[in-house]
């Protein structure tokens, strides 16, 4: 039996096929069992649970041999549901129990940047990853670079479709990497096959190195549009990041993250040559699929 907390994201959705097509058992965890009724229809269990409560951690991992940890409290930006509550105390408190628990493995997703701590973001997932590793539950830590499914499809290609103006933090001309969410879905359902990647954190990275403007471009090649731009100005991101540091720790959160990338000219961190494991998905390739997609629901 394979736990997955963040059934319902874009990576854990795509984990939880993957055991259930591997004829194992999956109980998927959400704040809101009716996200996971795809889920359930396939033979998920389902089962309620909230990173930010208590009690509920027992009865999810109640028999589990395995669990993946795969939710973040990034985006959308809240004053409650914050990286520090839900990547950072929550995950922790969740690892504690999978240890007490006797499971035989934690599955923890971080991110790239996690290494040198340089982001807020960074700090929690790091202080998340050092906890895995002291807790005595055996562990493996993965931690992907951007995901062109939630970067270029929700944060670009979403807006464009709907005919709005796409929003970016300063000019998005910085270099980053970008690894498709199907092939860290398959990363981690290698990991939770393969005990010699018990005690290792694996830099998971893909074949693209492109800006967020870069990426927009492929958006509007594939759906034959010119979207309009919206610039947040690179000294105001700058402002509200040192004001939010304390107002909102959430929204400071982002804004940190994309200062960084602002400031470093995309993330060092993020270079395929760090890899311990590269995906060949391009991000062509994704955002392509999503348009036909897009054309075959509208006919
Ligand atoms: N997206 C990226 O580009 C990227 C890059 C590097 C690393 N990662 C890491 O990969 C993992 C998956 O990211 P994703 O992009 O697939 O996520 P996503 O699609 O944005 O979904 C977020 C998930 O987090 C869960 N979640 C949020 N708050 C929660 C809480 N309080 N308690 C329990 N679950 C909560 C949500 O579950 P419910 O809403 O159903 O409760 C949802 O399943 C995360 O750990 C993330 O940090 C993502």
């Amino acid at each position: 039996m394979v736990v997955i907390v963040g059934a319902s994201g874009v990576l854990g959705s795509r984990v939880v096929q993957r055991v259930l097509d591997d004829g194992s058992s999956v109980r998927a965890v959400s704040r809101d069992p009716d996200r996971l009724v795809a889920a359930a229809a396939r033979g998920a269990e389902v089962v309620r649970g909230d990173l930010l409560e208590t009690g509920w951690e027992e009865g999810a991992l109640a028999g589990a041999e395995r669990l993946v940890i795969a939710a973040h409290g990034l985006v959308p930006p809240s004053r409650r549901n914050t990286p520090m509550a839900v990547d950072g105390v929550g995950a922790r408190r969740l690892i504690d129990a999978a240890a007490a628990a006797g499971v035989r493995q934690v599955v923890y997703l971080s991110a790239a940047g996690a290494a040198s701590e340089a982001t807020a973001f960074g700090r929690v997932k790091r202080a998340t990853e050092r906890h895995l590793e002291a807790s005595g539950a055996p562990w493996t830590v993965i931690r992907p670079s951007v995901f062109p499914e939630n970067h270029a499809l929700v944060l670009l290609g979403a807006p464009v479709r709907a005919g709005k103006p796409v929003p970016f933090f300063g000019a998005g001309e910085e270099r980053i990497n970008w690894v498709s969410a199907d092939d860290v879905a398959d990363d981690v359902v290698r990991c939770l096959d393969d005990d010699a990647t018990l005690g290792t954190v694996r830099e998971v990275r893909g074949r693209d190195h492109l800006s967020r403007r870069e990426a927009l471009e492929l958006v509007e090649a594939e759906l034959g549009v010119q979207a309009r731009r919206q610039h947040l100005p690179v000294g105001v991101v700058k402002v509200l990041r040192g004001a939010t540091r304390a107002l909102h720790p959430g929204l400071h959160a982002l804004l940190d993250l994309s200062m960084h990338e602002i400031e470093r000219g995309g993330d060092p961190e993020d270079e395929p040559e760090r890899a311990t494991w590269v995906g060949s998905t391009r991000v062509a390739d994704v955002v392509g699929a999503w348009v036909r997609e897009g054309a075959a629901t509208a006919t």
